[in-house]
């Protein structure tokens, strides 16, 4: 491949990755950001939005970025809709709710975004639905959660769920995400964590995948931490992952 065309996949590879603001305290988050100027998407999850509130997200929408923002949203439908008319107003570029809210819950998280966003001028995020925790295991969907049902095929329903409900796409595991890609088909965001490149450490992920392999399965956005945030030279293995998913 041409030295630039190589590049520019590099470039667009960037793109597919978010990386996420796993610190506590806002300061800690915008050192992190500064260092890493080539990543164009953030992850604000709970523990830092708990700290921050919206200032964080202002944080980085004063320095152009995208913002998924990781709250997991699983309440009542009034409830859920009311957070998310809220977070319409923010121009976050994904929001996460729980798929097993149901579909009322969902459409309503729907609805409220679309008025939020509307209401303040800005784009309505897309939600993305997190199907099943990568954290719970078979053993604990049927003996804790009591779902006879194989973990793959419950992931599969509650993101069919999220897509009749009207959300744009789902959290899942890489591993589920070429099923996921067939069922739900192009145009369904796949959002995907537990990604590893083969040098890095898999830390607690278990069942993981390297970014080539991911994006080979369809998955559209790829989070991916602890390899790059925690990694000697940051910058370094944040241009590494991107050259590996071009090639
Ligand atoms: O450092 P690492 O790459 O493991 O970070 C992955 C990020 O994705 C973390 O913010 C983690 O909380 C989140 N996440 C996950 N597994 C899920 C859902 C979210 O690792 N099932």
């Amino acid at each position: 491949m041409p030295e630039k065309t190589a590049e520019k996949m590099s470039e667009k590879m960037s793109e597919k990755i978010i990386v996420p603001l796993d610190v506590s305290a806002e300061r800690e988050a915008i050192a992190l950001i500064e260092g890493l100027p080539e990543v164009t998407f953030w992850k604000v999850g709970l523990e830092l939005f708990i700290s921050s509130g919206p200032s964080i997200l202002a944080a980085l929408k004063a320095r152009n970025k995208r913002i998924f923002l990781d709250l997991k949203l699983h309440d009542i439908p009034n409830t859920m809709a009311g957070a998310s008319r809220v977070v319409g107003r923010y121009g976050v570029d994904l929001l996460t709710v729980h798929a097993i809210a149901g579909s009322a819950a969902l459409s309503a998280a729907q609805t409220a975004v679309v008025e939020g966003a509307k209401a303040a001028g800005c784009d309505a995020p897309r939600i993305v639905a997190v199907t099943l925790l990568t954290s719970i295991k078979r053993a604990a969907l049927l003996s804790e959660l009591q779902v006879p049902v194989e973990s793959g095929h419950y992931a599969q329903k509650l993101a069919l769920l999220a897509q009749q409900s009207g959300l744009a796409g789902a959290v899942c595991s890489p591993q589920e995400a070429a099923m996921l890609r067939i069922a739900c088909g192009d145009d369904f965001l796949l959002v995907c964590p537990g990604v590893r490149p083969a040098w890095a450490q898999k830390g607690d992920q278990q069942r993981t995948m390297t970014p080539i392999e991911a994006v080979q399965a369809g998955v559209d956005y790829l989070v991916i931490g602890r390899p790059i945030t925690q990694a000697d030279d940051p910058a370094a293995a944040f241009a590494r992952i991107c050259e590996e998913m071009a090639m």
